[in-house]
């Protein structure tokens, strides 16, 4: 594994030497932040060695090196997914590689299910701590000990002052945003009635298939992480009908100026 990361990284490098401040992993519908990105390099992730290559239609995959504000980024333009058949490592591999290309935080977009009746569609929703139900671990196996501990600590796997400044960021543009806790199932069906009821008792406020696991491998690095969600569908007694991939692309849609927006201050205030 470490001589994988370290064969991509040695590639990236090759192509474009200037170390990122920052990475963000774009999912679902929330591309459009890559057009504010000043764009210095692309790398298609099908030339990376070792990188998995992206198999869901919605996500172009490739890292976009550039500058966001007066920020050097790299962007993560499509991700991976568990249920689309990879390992966990495999999904995670590009977290690792961006962390040893020299970033120093990471923010995560995703879409989700509301579980909280308070939340509305194309909202968004900081996430403030995660509950993982996942069935596989990207940290299980031999410990990586170059990367990070056995048993890494997860107390604050949701870096709060981040947290705190993008309410503030929120708040300041006036962007309908909520902080909450999100659970991260496999997918990829969406969940049924009683899923949703059952998430929401265990004490989640949205649903999405992503993040965690690409969490779980920053923190291990001591990686600080921002993660946000875009409410794209209603898992809310009453409020639960017939979901399409089409109407979850359209409710990150209208959210997209926004996320965009709130992630583009939040760099800019670190
Ligand atoms: N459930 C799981 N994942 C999701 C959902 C959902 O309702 N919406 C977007 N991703």
């Amino acid at each position: 594994m470490m001589q994988q990361i370290q064969a991509a990284v040695d590639f990236i490098r090759d192509q474009y030497s200037t170390v990122p401040q920052f990475g963000i992993i774009l999912g679902t519908g929330l591309g459009s932040l890559a057009q504010e990105v000043d764009q210095k390099h692309t790398i298609n992730y099908e030339n990376i060695p070792h990188f998995p290559v992206s198999t869901v239609e919605s996500h172009s995959g490739r890292l976009i090196f550039g500058t966001l504000g007066n920020t050097e980024i790299v962007v993560m333009q499509g991700r991976f997914h568990y249920y689309e058949g990879y390992s966990m490592q495999e999904v995670t591999f590009p977290v690792r590689v961006l962390k040893m290309l020299g970033i120093s935080k990471l923010f995560i977009s995703n879409a989700a299910g509301s579980l909280n009746p308070d939340y509305r569609l194309s909202d968004l929703m900081v996430i403030n701590d995660h509950i993982n139900l996942q069935p596989g671990n990207p940290l299980r196996g031999p410990n990586l000990d170059e990367l990070g501990p056995r048993f890494p600590d997860m107390s604050e796997a949701y870096d709060q002052i981040m947290v705190g400044q993008a309410m503030e960021v929120a708040l300041d543009l006036n962007i309908p945003c909520h902080q909450g806790v999100y659970v991260s199932v496999p997918g990829p069906n969406l969940e049924t009635v009683a899923e949703y009821k059952y998430l929401r008792v265990i004490g989640a406020d949205a649903v999405g298939m992503s993040t965690v696991h690409e969490n779980l491998v920053a923190r291990h690095m001591e990686l600080p992480v921002f993660a946000v969600s875009v409410i794209t569908d209603l898992g809310v007694p009453g409020k639960i009908k017939k979901i399409s991939i089409e109407e979850v692309i359209a409710a990150a849609k209208v959210a997209e100026p926004r996320m965009t927006a709130l992630i583009k201050e939040l760099i800019a205030r670190q």
